[in-house]
């Protein structure tokens, strides 16, 4: 078609009353050729399966960088749920209740490639995180692990939420990447929060690849959060994730700070200041066959405090309680040793 033609029928497709958005921008895109001046780089749609494939390569690594992007979104919690995933062709659900995204930030972040917001504003929003994203494309993982996505995300502000379905056999097809259309809806039961609704799984998952994706997601945990000011909205509740096996309809706990790190904990020790300042503690450690009621604390003048003074009044301190996890790390099961010292390293006292 001479570039005449092509502007008399672009020129049409903006006056139709019905819209097709396809149309104008094929007739857009193929009237920018005749600027004999200016060449303009494209995209074809298949770059989107070569960024899922090509840089994130392994299934778990995939998973982790999913769950990275719900820590940016200064999420509390994580739930992923693995649905007929001993073969290919499963369903991975994960859920999230950070942030969420507007519609705008869907359509110009989410929905556009090599986005630098994070890079711009390296920490979170709300709880001022260390960002783990950086390059903008993290999002591909979805890509990597099924033929199908569905998001759905709202934020605390909105009444009501969105979701988007991708279809990624489209990008198979060679042909302009701005061609690929997906379809966008409101989502009125959208709870806060983002979930991503990963179908059709191009691999199956063993329980051993579960648990080193667990694993690969470690150094973000934060299981026992401290909490200076409980009463405050604000207060960092630290980073829970939690993996389950739907078996029969029933979800079944497969991986979380519990079972695989807290739970291997040689001792626990936990005191207490009641509300007239006496301080208890109590002492459980299963390994060595200790478990003591709470007991009242009484302060003994041999044992001296980090400040170099005895201290007999805890009144100041009433309302204020502790658990102390104590692990020996040359002892801990094979299974789980990197991951409880991957906690450890970031989460451990000395
Ligand atoms: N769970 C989520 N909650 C809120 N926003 C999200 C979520 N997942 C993705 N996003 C949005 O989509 C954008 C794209 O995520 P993506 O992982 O591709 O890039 P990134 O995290 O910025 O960088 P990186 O490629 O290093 O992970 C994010 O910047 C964020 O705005
Ligand atoms: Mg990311």
């Amino acid at each position: 078609m001479d570039i005449e033609n092509l502007k008399k029928n672009l020129a049409d497709a903006l006056s139709d009353t019905e819209v097709d958005y396809n149309k104008i921008l094929t007739l857009a895109n193929q009237i920018s050729k005749f600027d004999t001046e200016n060449v303009r780089f494209s995209i074809d749609a298949s770059h989107i399966s070569r960024l899922g494939h090509e840089l994130v390569s392994k299934q778990e690594t995939a998973v982790a960088e999913l769950i990275k992007n719900a820590y940016d979104a200064d999420a509390a919690y994580v739930k992923a749920v693995f649905k007929n995933t001993s073969k290919a062709g499963g369903e991975l659900i994960i859920t999230d209740n950070g942030l969420g995204m507007s519609r705008e930030e869907l359509v110009n972040g989410f929905m556009r490639i090599s986005t630098r917001e994070k890079s711009d504003n390296p920490r979170s929003p709300k709880y001022v995180r260390q960002r783990a994203g950086r390059k903008g494309i993290g999002r591909f993982s979805a890509q990597r692990l099924g033929m199908r996505l569905q998001l759905s995300t709202r934020r605390e502000q909105d009444s009501v939420g969105i979701c988007i379905d991708i279809d990624w056999s489209k990008f198979d097809d060679i042909g302009d990447l701005i061609l690929v259309s997906n379809q966008i809806r409101n989502d009125p039961s959208a709870p806060v929060g983002t979930r991503l609704n990963i179908s059709n799984l191009k691999d199956s998952w063993s329980n051993a690849q579960i648990q080193r994706a667990y694993r690969y997601i470690s150094d973000l945990l934060q299981p026992v959060p401290l909490r200076f000011a409980p009463s405050k909205k604000d207060g960092n509740p630290g980073f829970r994730v939690e993996f389950y096996e739907e078996i029969c309809g029933d979800e079944i706990l497969i991986a979380s700070e519990q079972q695989n790190i807290l739970d291997n904990a040689h001792a626990i020790l936990s005191g207490y200041v009641d509300e007239h300042g006496v301080p208890y503690f109590s002492l459980k450690s299963k390994r060595f066959g200790i478990d003591t009621e709470s007991e009242q604390l009484y302060s003994d003048s041999k044992v001296k405090t980090v400040f170099d003074a005895n201290v007999s009044d805890y009144s100041q301190l009433s309302g204020v309680s502790f658990q102390a996890h104590y692990f020996i790390e040359d002892d801990l099961p094979a299974g789980y040793r990197n991951i409880v010292r991957n906690v450890l390293k970031k989460n451990g006292g000395g």
